[in-house]
């Protein structure tokens, strides 16, 4: 097998695409895509987004200290895609996209209502790394779409059609080729009959 070397740069893919949602709480909300997100600790649980200074959203960011990072779907990805190419200097993202505004419960920044997960976030650190500044941030709570849940409220997040961002390009599919921990499972024997 022949690897090529390259320059340090960025290569982790498969990344989800989230829409980010901000105020500056002044009747100001804006959205922006990221795709340098994730989480960093389970308890508490926490996430980060990595932002750089140049964007409309970082203001926001830095005054509120607050933000919602929203999951995005195949059906978002059309919205996902555009609130990633414009900034809100310009346009305004929730009406050009039709997306609809929701109140969270601890943050003054809107969720997205199309979307299946809201996670309400408090910025807990800022780190300044360089072309983007990353915001670790404490997950304050998470909103889940009952659409997806069944009668015993099995949240079934992967028939929602998430979004994945990979490599400058967006994918969306639902083949499932394992389940976790699937690799040590033992094998349940087939009894004879
Ligand atoms: C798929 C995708 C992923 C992106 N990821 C990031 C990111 O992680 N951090 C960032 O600062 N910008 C990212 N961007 C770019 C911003 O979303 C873009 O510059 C946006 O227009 C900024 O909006 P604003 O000026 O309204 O804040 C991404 C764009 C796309 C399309």
């Amino acid at each position: 097998m022949a690897k090529q070397i390259w320059k340090p740069g960025n290569m982790i893919y498969p990344l989800p695409a989230v829409m980010v949602s901000v105020t500056d709480g002044e009747g100001n909300d804006n959205i922006i895509t990221v795709a340098w997100t994730g989480t960093v600790c389970t308890n508490p649980a926490m996430a980060y987004i990595s932002v750089r200074p140049s964007r409309y959203s970082y203001d926001m960011i830095r005054k509120t200290g607050e933000f919602v990072i929203n999951l995005t779907t195949e059906k978002l990805a059309f919205a996902t895609d555009f609130c990633g190419v414009r900034s809100g200097r310009d346009v305004d993202k929730f009406q050009k996209m039709n997306l609809t505004k929701e109140k969270a419960q601890y943050v003054s920044a809107p969720m997205i209502g199309e979307s299946p997960v809201s996670i309400e976030c408090r910025v807990h650190e800022v780190k300044e790394l360089g072309s983007h500044d990353m915001f670790l941030a404490d997950v304050l709570a998470v909103h889940a779409d009952e659409a997806y849940m069944d009668k015993n409220n099995k949240f079934h997040l992967n028939d929602a059609g998430l979004l994945v961002y990979s490599h400058g390009e967006y994918l969306a599919g639902d083949r499932k080729v394992g389940t976790f921990g699937y690799s040590v499972k033992k094998k349940t024997s087939k009894r004879k009959k």
